[in-house]
């Protein structure tokens, strides 16, 4: 089991786990949270079934108890409160999934409790997130989608650094069939003053 700690000023991010469930099932199943997100969009009234949050917190498990994870979930733990607060991640790509110019690369993932959006939670942990992934990772490039609408979710794009690289990409929705418009960020290595 890789047991990774990161800590920033306001912060802990540990391994997400099937533990976590009640704080992570709040959020996934507000439709407000999660109504840009791609694979968790549901529409009003819908009930999210608690099976699906479970099994993604079995997989993240899993994962973590590779030696070489295909995906780091960190759980973000607000250190005044010890609450749970969003999970952000960490997702390897490899060639197949996109035209890397530059390999390895890394998809960047984030989803906060709405009580706790506004305060520069999502950066600060983004921040460290993109640490570890060039820094322990070793990746060379960090990439991000996000709904067009999804301004707040750019803006932690732009903050960590990343550019907008296209804007334009078609988005349907797996459980609405909603059709929308998706943005694409990324960060190469080489591009970025701060790492070099
Ligand atoms: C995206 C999300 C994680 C951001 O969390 P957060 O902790 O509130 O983010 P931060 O406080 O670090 O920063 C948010 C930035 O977006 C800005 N912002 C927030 N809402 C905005 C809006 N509607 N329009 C423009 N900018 C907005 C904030 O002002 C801030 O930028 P600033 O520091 O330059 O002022 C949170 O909104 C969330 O969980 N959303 C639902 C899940 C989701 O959509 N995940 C991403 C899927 S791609």
């Amino acid at each position: 089991m890789n047991t990774i700690i990161l800590e920033t000023e306001r912060l802990i991010l540990r391994p997400l786990s099937v533990n976590d469930f009640d704080a992570v099932y709040a959020y996934e199943s507000d439709y407000e949270t999660v109504k840009f997100m791609y694979a968790l969009s549901f529409k009003p009234g819908y009930v999210v079934p608690e099976e699906n949050t479970y099994t993604f917190l079995q997989e993240c498990e899993t994962e973590w108890q590779k030696d070489v994870p295909a995906f780091y979930e960190f759980a973000v733990v607000e250190k005044v409160s010890k609450k749970l607060i969003g999970h952000i991640a960490a997702y390897h790509l490899d060639t197949d999934q996109m035209e890397a110019s530059v390999y390895p690369a890394c998809e960047l993932g984030w989803i906060f409790n709405r009580a706790f959006w506004g305060k520069g939670y999502c950066t600060e942990a983004a921040l460290k997130i993109k640490q570890f992934a060039l820094e322990t990772l070793g990746v060379k490039k960090l990439v991000a989608h996000c709904d067009e609408r999804n301004l707040a979710s750019a803006r932690v794009m732009e903050k960590l650094g990343l550019k907008k690289v296209w804007g334009n990409g078609p988005r349907e929705y797996p459980l609405t069939g909603e059709k929308s418009t998706e943005a694409m960020y990324a960060l190469d290595i080489k591009d970025d003053k701060n790492e070099n």
